[in-house]
């Protein structure tokens, strides 16, 4: 159990404007945020964040829509931090997330489910890895 997992604010919810509302929900969670960005994706970079998604019918659907425009991506804290931030974003399928959820309240579609959550302590390192530097990390 580790207190770091990692997040992006997904193209869709940033393009619709639920920035500040997603990481004041993100802050009211008691999620302590380490590292922040906003940067938009190459397709290339996308496709090698989810390429554990490779083989899955809807790999190309999603780096299309992760390399649509800019992302906001974290680093975040909080005592077992993956597991709590996935109880607290919802499920993948906003339709099925958790009422008041940030995937309730901000998702459109299981592609476009407003942020990505790490599903595991090795995940979060890798994912936080991928975005950050030592020295922008807080
Ligand atoms: P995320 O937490 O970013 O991790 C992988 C993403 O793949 C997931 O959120 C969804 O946005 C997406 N995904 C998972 N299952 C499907 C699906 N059946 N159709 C489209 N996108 C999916």
């Amino acid at each position: 159990m580790s207190n770091i997992t990692f997040t992006m604010i997904k193209p869709a919810a940033v393009a619709d404007g639920h920035t500040g509302a997603i990481l004041a929900m993100i802050s009211d969670g008691g999620f302590k945020i380490k590292a922040l960005r906003m940067l938009q994706l190459s397709q290339a970079e996308a496709g090698a964040f989810y390429a554990v998604h490779r083989e899955r019918p809807f790999y190309t659907e999603l780096v299309e829509s992760m390399s649509s425009g800019p992302i906001v991506a974290a680093i975040l804290e909080k005592e077992d931090a993956v597991q709590a931030y996935r109880d607290y974003i919802g499920a993948t399928n906003p339709a099925e997330a958790r009422e008041d959820s940030i995937r309730k309240l901000y998702g459109k579609s299981i592609g476009d489910n407003a942020v990505h959550g790490s599903d595991s302590d090795e995940n979060a390192i890798i994912e936080s890895n991928f975005f950050f530097n030592t020295m922008d990390r807080f």
